[in-house]
C-alpha cells in the first residue's frame, strides 16, 4: 500500500507542477500521469484471473480488458492496406455493417516502390486516422517480410527484397499510425518468407543471414520506429514456433532491442501452452482450440493462456513473474491507445485519404521501358486508345486473404483512363483473356460480373480487330488476388504471366502502332515478351484510387519516379534458390515439420544477381522517368574515416531532360577488401531528389560504421574491417553512375 501512496503523491505533484487540473481518481485513470505509473497502479489492483484474462482473445478480433476497473478491451484490426470490415464475433465473414467501407490504400509493395519516406509517413498517418475513427487499438500491419522468393504469395503485402529499404520505409509508417494513438503491429516476426506450409515449416537460418537480412527491418521498426506491437509468425525458427520463440522474442526482441510493447500471436499461431507462458507471447489470438463452432459458448477459455494458464498458476507450475510482464505490456498498450492522454478521433473515407492513396500509388508506379518515348500518352484529339486485359477492369481490393477490404469505391484503370481523357479520345476496352472471375471474399463482394464465355481465340481476335486502327494499344494484365497469385496462404508456381496472357501480348504486338504493356502485380513477373512492347509499366494494387493513379502516370500528369523494390528475373531458376530444401522445404518421414533451408545465406535478390553476375530482366532499384538524370562529382568528405566516426559522401545529380522530375539516388557500399565473402554491394542509403529541367543538386549521405559492417556470428557482433570501401551512387543495383572511395582506419 505504501508504494501505491508514494506513486500517487508523485503523480499529484507532477499534475500540480504542470498546472494540470488536479486529478483525484486512481492514478491508472489519470490520463496525464506517466504511463509507467498508471501501469503499476493498475497492475496492483488486478487479480490473477484478470491478468490472465487480458492475455487471450474474447472474440475473433478482440482481447479482454478489465471491466471491473474500467480498463477497456483491446480491439485488433487488419490490415496493412486499410481497415478490414467489421467481422462476426466468432467468424472471418464480414458482419454486414453499413458504416465500415474504408479507404483502400496501396499495397505495401507499392509504397515500398516509392522509395519515399514522406509518402510512408503520409500513409501511416492516413491509415492510422481510419483505424482510430473505427475505434481500433492495434492495426495488424505493416508486414515487412523480405522477398526471399518471388513466388511468396504475400510479397504484395511486404516491402521488397532489401532490409535497408524495408527498414527505412517501415519507420515512418509506424510513426504515422501511432501518432493516432493506434499501435502498429509489425508482422510477421520472423523469417516467414513463404506461404507454402506456413504453419508447419521450420526456417533454418544461420545467424549472419538472420541478422543481416531478416531482422534489420524489424529492428528498425522497434528501435527507430518505437513500434508498440509485433506479431509472431506462424512458422518455426530453429525448431520453435515463432509466437513463443525464446530466441526471437525473449533474447532478441525484448532483450537486445529492449522492446516494451506487446507480442500478439498470428491467428492460430500459438501452439504450445508451456512455451506461450514462458517465451514471450503476450496476447494469444485466434487459437484453434477445439474449434469455436459447436464448442462451449465461451470456448476462448480453452486457449493455451486461458484456463490452462490459471490451472498452471494455481498448481505452482508457473510463477506470476511472466504473467505480470504480460499484463504490464498489455496495460502499457492500452494506456498508449484507447486510454491515451489526448483524445483524438481520426477520420474515415475523407478526400484527403483518397488523395493520399492516389499520390502514394502514382509515386510507386515503375516505368520499366519507354522506347521512343511513347509515354506519356500523346493522343491526337479524337484519337483512339484500346485497353486490353482483365486487369483493365478487375477490382483488386477484394480478396488476397486478411488484407481483404470493403471500400466505398475502387477506381479501375478503365475508369481512371476515361476520367483522364473525358471525351477527348475514344477509349475502348477488350477483354483479351479470362483469368479469375471470382468476385467475393469473406462476404465482401466487388459487384462485378466478369463472366465471359468467349473462347481465347475469339477474345484475341476481337482485341486484335479493335487494335488495328488505334493510336495506342495498352495491355493491362498481370496477376490478381486469387489462389496461387498474390494471395495469402498460397504461393505462385512460377514467375510468368498466368491465363496465357503472353498469347494476347504477342498477337497485339503484330498490329499495334504504339504498344504499352502494364503489368499489375504485387510480386515479380518475368517478361519474355518484353521486346514486343514499346513501353512497359510495373503497376501495383493501388487501392481505392488505383485507376486514377495509373492514368496520372500514363498521361504524364505525374512523372514516374517509382523504383523496383525487388529484382525481376528472366526466369525463376536464375535466382539463388536451387534446391527443394531451400524452397519449398523438405519433410523427411520422421520430421514433424517441413524444413526450409536458407542456405543461400545473405545472397538474396540483387545480392545474388550482382555478386554472381547473373543478368536480370529488371534490376532492383530500376525505374525510368520522363526526363533523364546524370551523376557527377562523386566524392568523400575525407580520404580516411576513423573507427567510431562518420564520413560524408556526396554526388551531384543533374536533370538533363526537359521536364521536371524526381530521381531516387541510391547509395550502395562495396567492401572490396573484406576478409569474408560479402555481397558485391549493399544498399545503405537512398534519397528522393526533385529536380527542375536543367537543375543540378548535390546529394549527401553521412554514413557511420554500421553502413560498412557485416555480422560476425562467432563474435555475435557487427564488424567493420579496416581498409578500402567504395560508395557507389546508382540509379539501380545494376546501374552505378559514380563512385567515391575512402579508407576506414
Ligand atoms: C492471418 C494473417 C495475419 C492477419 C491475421 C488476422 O492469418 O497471417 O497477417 O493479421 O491472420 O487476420
Amino acid at each position: 500500500m505504501k508504494k501505491l501512496i508514494v506513486l500517487s503523491a508523485a503523480a499529484i505533484a507532477i499534475a500540480a507542477c504542470c498546472n494540470q487540473p488536479k486529478f483525484d481518481g486512481p492514478v491508472y485513470l489519470n490520463p496525464n500521469a506517466p504511463v509507467e505509473e498508471r501501469v503499476e497502479d493498475a497492475l496492483s489492483r488486478m487479480t490473477m484471473e484478470e491478468k490472465v484474462g487480458m492475455t487471450t482473445a474474447q472474440s475473433k478480433f478482440s482481447s479482454r480488458g478489465v471491466p471491473r476497473l474500467g480498463i477497456p478491451e483491446v480491439w485488433h484490426t487488419d490490415g496493412p492496406h486499410g481497415i478490414r470490415p467489421e467481422v462476426l464475433w466468432d467468424d472471418w465473414d464480414q458482419a454486414g455493417w453499413t458504416n465500415d467501407s474504408c479507404t483502400a490504400f496501396p499495397a505495401l509493395i507499392n509504397l515500398a516502390a516509392t522509395w519515399d519516406k514522406e509518402m510512408s509517413l503520409l500513409y501511416g498517418r492516413s491509415i492510422g486516422e481510419e483505424a482510430r475513427y473505427r475505434k481500433k487499438d492495434i492495426l495488424l500491419g505493416p508486414g515487412i517480410n523480405i522477398c526471399r522468393t518471388p513466388l511468396n504469395g504475400r510479397n504484395f503485402e511486404y516491402m521488397g527484397e532489401d532490409p535497408y529499404l524495408a527498414g527505412k520505409m517501415v519507420v515512418p509508417y509506424v510513426k504515422g499510425v501511432q501518432e493516432n494513438g493506434v499501435a502498429a503491429c509489425v508482422k510477421h516476426y520472423a523469417v516467414n518468407n513463404q506461404e507454402f506450409q506456413r504453419t508447419q515449416s521450420n526456417s533454418v537460418v544461420d545467424d549472419r543471414t538472420l541478422y543481416e537480412i531478416y531482422l534489420p527491418a524489424f529492428k528498425a521498426a522497434v528501435v527507430e520506429g518505437d513500434a508498440w506491437a509485433i506479431m509472431g509468425s506462424y512458422n518455426l525458427y530453429n525448431g520453435q514456433f515463432n509466437c513463443h520463440n525464446k530466441r526471437l522474442l525473449c533474447d532478441i526482441l525484448k532483450g537486445e532491442w529492449g522492446f516494451d510493447g506487446v507480442v500478439v500471436s498470428d491467428w492460430g499461431g500459438c501452439r504450445v501452452s508451456e512455451e506461450a507462458v514462458k517465451y514471450g507471447l503476450d496476447i494469444e489470438m485466434g487459437t484453434w482450440t477445439n474449434g469455436l463452432r459447436g464448442a462451449a459458448s465461451d470456448s476462448y477459455r480453452n486457449y493455451h493462456m486461458a484456463d490452462p494458464y490459471i490451472k498452471g498458476l494455481r498448481e505452482g507450475r508457473y510463477t506470476t513473474e511472466e504473467l505480470d510482464d504480460k499484463a504490464r505490456r498489455i496495460l502499457r498498450t492500452i494506456f498508449r491507445t484507447s486510454m491515451r492522454p489526448e483524445p483524438n478521433y481520426g477520420r474515415f473515407v475523407c478526400p484527403e485519404h483518397y488523395q493520399a492513396a492516389r499520390e502514394i500509388s502514382a509515386a510507386g508506379v515503375v516505368l520499366l521501358k519507354n522506347e521512343d518515348n511513347v509515354l506519356p500518352l500523346n493522343v491526337p484529339e479524337g484519337g483512339k486508345i484500346v485497353l486490353v486485359g482483365e486487369n483493365v477492369v478487375k477490382k483488386m481490393v477484394v480478396g488476397g486473404g486478411s488484407s481483404n477490404l470493403k471500400t466505398a469505391y475502387e477506381v479501375n484503370p478503365l475508369e481512371g483512363i476515361r476520367n483522364a481523357f473525358g471525351d477527348k479520345a475514344q477509349i475502348v476496352w477488350e477483354r483479351g483473356y479470362v483469368g479469375d472471375i471470382g468476385r467475393s471474399y469473406n462476404r465482401v463482394d466487388t459487384g462485378q460480373d466478369l463472366t465471359d464465355n468467349r473462347s481465347p481465340k475469339e477474345l484475341i481476335a476481337s482485341a486484335v480487330e479493335a487494335a488495328k486502327d488505334a493510336d495506342y494499344v495498352i495491355f493491362i494484365g498481370g496477376l490478381n488476388k486469387s489462389a496461387h497469385q498474390d494471395n495469402e496462404s498460397t504461393d505462385r508456381y512460377d514467375t510468368f504471366l498466368p491465363y496465357a496472357q503472353e498469347d494476347v501480348i504477342n498477337a497485339l504486338a503484330e498490329v499495334a502502332d504504339k504498344f504499352v504493356v502494364v503489368n499489375i502485380s504485387g510480386s515479380p513477373v518475368s517478361m519474355p515478351w518484353a521486346d514486343k512492347a514499346d513501353a512497359i509499366v510495373q503497376g501495383w494494387y493501388g487501392g481505392t484510387e488505383s485507376g486514377n493513379a495509373l492514368a496520372d502516370v500514363l498521361t504524364g500528369k505525374v512523372n514516374p519516379s517509382g523504383r523496383l523494390p525487388f529484382s525481376i528475373p528472366f526466369k525463376y531458376e536464375d535466382g539463388p534458390i536451387k534446391t527443394e530444401a531451400q524452397y519449398p522445404g523438405i519433410k523427411e518421414e520422421d520430421d514433424q515439420y517441413w524444413q526450409t533451408h536458407y542456405s543461400e545465406g545473405v545472397y538474396v535478390g540483387y545480392r545474388w544477381y550482382d555478386s554472381k553476375d547473373v543478368p536480370v530482366q529488371w534490376p532492383f532499384g530500376h525505374g525510368l522517368s520522363y526526363t533523364t538524370f546524370e551523376y557527377s562529382n562523386a566524392k568523400a568528405s575525407k580520404p580516411v574515416m576513423k573507427k567510431g566516426g562518420t564520413i560524408k559522401v556526396s554526388v551531384d545529380v543533374t536533370n538533363t531532360g526537359d521536364v521536371d522530375g524526381a530521381e531516387i539516388v541510391q547509395l550502395y557500399i562495396a567492401d572490396p577488401q573484406a576478409s569474408i565473402d560479402r555481397p558485391a554491394k549493399e544498399l545503405k542509403g537512398f534519397e528522393k531528389v526533385y529536380l527542375k529541367a536543367g537543375q543540378t543538386a548535390q546529394v549527401t549521405f553521412e554514413i557511420a560504421e554500421d553502413a560498412l559492417s557485416w555480422f560476425d556470428a562467432e563474435k555475435h557482433a557487427w564488424v567493420a574491417e579496416p581498409g578500402e570501401f567504395q560508395a557507389l551512387f546508382a540509379a539501380s543495383s545494376k546501374d552505378v553512375r559514380a563512385m567515391a572511395s575512402f579508407e576506414l582506419k
